[in-house]
């Protein structure tokens, strides 16, 4: 398939047929004689697809994965203006990968024969699947489409690869979103807090837990009671791919991720929207800041090293499931304060509920109010993940955690760092 993305070379549309030309007994991308045909294609390296390569993720596992030697195609969706700003810096203005061991495709994940035709012709050995509508307050405003996307998206990849016959490995983007608020237990009371914490065989939590710091945490063994259309339509592509592995003996794994933010976080989740506003307001460019739940709760990582745990998943001896999380968990509320920290700044919180208001304490000037536009109908309200499995089989561990977290965004979007 050809490449029509601006500025951007085609992939080659016969990759398989060359392959063919340079040895006719030669069924795999991979074979060693191929290496004379063409140093366009590092045969002897891997080949990875991803999809949601525009993202936050895709950006970086593809900057992963290219530094690891892969050939990296990625699966652009059309759009009516530039959406490949995350990765032009390793394609567009890069002569050393672009068209050499990096391509881009367009494709949609509601379009099974796109998705068919591309691991036809690319043959991966690993697929990444992270293209989703992945803003769990507008999955409430567009349910059906996020169902397509994020559940059969999926299932439309899996199928293909069955389809095919091709021999690769599959990765699914899984969240800890659905695992909605079984910690709380505030949807649904039969699921109480105290029988997480004490490890009620019921409800299946009772995993050797590493601390007590992690008692209180979600492990790929707790219940999943997911409370957003996002979270319903990742639910199913989860279950897909648990079913497809042990159906069609596919090497198919999710990686249950707990949030993960960086300078390259879309602007409307709330982190990035924090570290822009709380930048502007003390540049003097923005009066206030206006959110929603801050009291709301999550276990934020830092997203480079979510991507190196997504590729070690798929470089494990068996197929499995995995969370990765760091263990900390904040508030909205205290990463706002933690914002304000950056410029030596303290908060001065008042009131509650929609009239709860911050102002600074030096000028007393009010910078932060809420706006009930960003409530969600249902939001999950405290989320801390245990990734004591990614740690043993996978030799995984998050180093950045919350304070250098903020600190790395806050200092690219004030454009105070070096
Ligand atoms: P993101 O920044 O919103 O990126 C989503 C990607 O999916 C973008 O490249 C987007 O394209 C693409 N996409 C959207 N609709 C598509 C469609 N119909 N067909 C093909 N591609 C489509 O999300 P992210 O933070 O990188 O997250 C990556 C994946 O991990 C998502 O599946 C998300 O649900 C999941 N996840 C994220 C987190 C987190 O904290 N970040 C945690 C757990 C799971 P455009 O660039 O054109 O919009
Ligand atoms: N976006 C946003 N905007 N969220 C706000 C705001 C606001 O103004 N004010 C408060 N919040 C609260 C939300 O209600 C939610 O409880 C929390 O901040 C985090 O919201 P988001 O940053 O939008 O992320 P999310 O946790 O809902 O979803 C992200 O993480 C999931 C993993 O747990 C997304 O990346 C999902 O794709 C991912 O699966």
């Amino acid at each position: 398939m050809h490449s029509q993305i601006p500025g951007c070379a085609a992939a080659n549309p016969s990759y398989r047929s060359a392959l063919r030309a340079a040895n006719p007994d030669t069924q795999s991308p991979r074979h060693p004689d191929f290496s004379y045909l063409s140093l366009k294609f590092h045969h002897m390296s891997k080949i990875a697809l991803i999809s949601g390569v525009t993202g936050q993720d895709g950006s970086y596992l593809a900057e992963l994965l290219l530094e690891k030697g892969y050939t990296v195609h990625g699966i652009v969706r059309r759009s009516s203006s530039f959406n490949t700003g995350r990765i032009d810096h390793i394609y567009l203005n890069n002569p050393e990968y672009r068209d050499k061991r990096m391509f881009l495709h367009y494709g949609d994940l509601t379009d099974s024969s796109n998705l068919n035709r591309l691991v036809e012709k690319i043959e991966p050995d690993e697929i990444y699947n992270l293209g989703a509508q992945s803003h769990v307050q507008v999955s409430f405003e567009v349910p059906e489409y996020t169902a397509e996307v994020d559940a059969i998206g999926t299932l439309r990849f899996l199928d293909a690869i069955r389809e095919t016959g091709v021999k690769t490995k599959f990765y699914q983007a899984s969240t800890s979103e659905l695992y909605g608020n079984v910690l709380t237990g505030d949807l649904d009371k039969r699921l109480r807090r105290d029988d997480l914490i004490t490890g009620s065989p019921d409800i299946g939590c009772e995993a050797a837990l590493p601390s007590n710091r992690l008692r209180s945490s979600l492990t790929e063994t707790s219940p999943f009671r997911p409370t957003s259309p996002y979270a319903v339509a990742k639910l199913y592509a989860y279950w897909i791919t648990v079913n497809y592995r042990e159906a069609y003996n596919l090497f198919a794994c999710n990686g249950i991720l707990f949030n993960h933010e960086s300078p390259r976080r879309g602007e409307t989740f709330v982190t990035r929207k924090i570290t822009i506003g709380v930048s502007r307001i003390m540049a003097g460019t923005q009066e206030r800041l206006y959110l929603g739940n801050i009291h709301a709760a999550r276990d934020w990582g830092y997203t480079p090293e979510y991507a190196e745990g997504m590729w070690r998943m798929l470089q494990a001896d068996k197929p499995g499931d995995y969370v990765l999380a760091t263990g900390e968990t904040h508030t909205v509320k205290e990463f706002v304060d933690e914002a304000f920290a950056y410029f030596g700044e303290t908060l001065i919180w008042e009131g509650e509920g929609v009239n709860e208001t911050a102002k600074l304490s030096a000028s007393n000037k009010i910078v932060i109010a809420m706006d009930p536009r960003y409530y969600r109908p249902t939001d999950v309200e405290f989320l801390r993940g245990d990734p004591s499995k990614a740690f043993r089989d996978l030799q995984w561990a998050p180093k950045v955690k919350f304070k250098e977290l903020v600190k790395i965004m806050m200092e690219h979007d004030s454009g105070t760092g070096n």
